[in-house]
């Protein structure tokens, strides 16, 4: 390759980031911040050494297998990456990296803000006042439910789901219980959260109910109609993970049916989209994906993105590589 790589950005990123970028490669910058659609996405993987796309940029077997293709590294800007097809990735040699670490606590921080929420209707009261219907202070108004001493059950306890149990455990006093394949029992045991055999047994002893796992064909629709049906009617359910980890049609039916007490959502099986059913429901908190959204995630997420796009083309191996 002659001179600096060229790297595709799909979406703007903080202007620190971008700065970054502009001295390291010979960068395209996105500055309209308009989605790049198929054909775009396909003229970059031809033109570009190196793509740096976000979560909603989906990188598929057909681009990476396309004929006359040059990007040599997908640099993700996310900790998920189930937007890229990794194995077509790995079978056509294109390096996939992402962006971990750097968004767990903002992302634990927003877990909390949801339970939050959800169990004491910040989003119901504040809709009451802003819609200037709050009539006055009442021993019966608006009550919700005490989180503190409260059962925490987690669906998925790598870095995310163990950050969200330390903050349960230190600052709402909660039980904690967890369910992964692929952690051990001693990454609970320094936290004094409990390990469970099976998602059910998390499910049947849990007041809140909170979503860690990645997006994998074998979490997809994990929580459907008969694992919601298996929380009990007065538990919430909070996802922070991807979309597609709940049946978004089993949710609506088990919060019509009272199966559950109530959701806390930053994530949709078809974002931006969201079911219509959920908009309508006062037991139900709904946020636009917005887990890593603060400003100094985004820049670190950003400097991981380009740290991994550094060591690539200085001739080492990524820190994040995952494909
Ligand atoms: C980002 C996320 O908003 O990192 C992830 O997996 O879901 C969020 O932090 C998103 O991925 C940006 O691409």
């Amino acid at each position: 390759m002659s001179g600096r790589p060229t790297v595709v950005v799909t979406r703007r990123l903080p202007a620190r980031v971008e700065d970054r970028l502009r001295t390291l490669f010979d960068a395209r910058l996105n500055t309209a911040d308009t989605p790049l659609d198929e054909a775009a996405l396909a003229g970059a993987m031809r033109d570009a050494d190196a793509l740096l796309p976000t979560v909603t940029d989906r990188i598929t077997a057909g681009l990476l297998s396309a004929p006359g293709r040059r990007v040599r590294i997908v640099s993700n800007f996310g900790v998920g990456f189930n937007n890229i097809d990794v194995s077509a990735a790995q079978t056509h040699g294109v390096v996939v990296t992402n962006t971990p670490d750097v968004l767990t606590d903002d992302t634990a921080d927003l877990t909390i803000t949801l339970l939050l929420m959800v169990a004491r209707r910040t989003g119901e009261g504040e809709r009451l006042v802003r819609a200037g219907h709050w009539t006055g202070w009442r021993p019966t108004q608006m009550l919700g439910t005490r989180v503190t001493g409260k059962t925490l059950g987690l669906i998925g306890f790598g870095r995310i789901g163990r950050a969200v149990a330390a903050r349960a455990r230190g600052g709402f006093g909660m039980r904690v219980l967890w369910h992964d394949p692929f952690a051990s029992e001693s990454d609970g045991a320094a936290l004094g959260a409990e390990r469970r055999d099976t998602i059910e047994e998390v499910l049947a002893d849990s007041d809140f109910v909170s979503l860690h796992c990645p997006a994998t064909p074998d979490t997809h629709h994990l929580m459907n109609a008969t694992r919601l049906a298996a929380m009990r009617p007065e538990a919430f359910l909070i996802n922070t993970s991807r979309g597609d980890v709940v049946e978004e049609g089993a949710l609506v039916r088990a919060l019509d049916d009272k199966a559950i007490a109530g959701a806390a959502l930053d994530v949709y099986e078809r974002e931006p989209s969201v079911s219509r059913a959920l908009l309508t429901m006062e037991n139900v908190v709904l946020l636009p994906h917005l887990g890593s959204a603060t400003e100094e995630t985004r820049v670190a997420m950003g400097n991981r993105a380009v740290d991994n796009l550094a060591a690539f083309f200085g001739g080492g191996t990524p820190r994040d590589r995952v494909a």
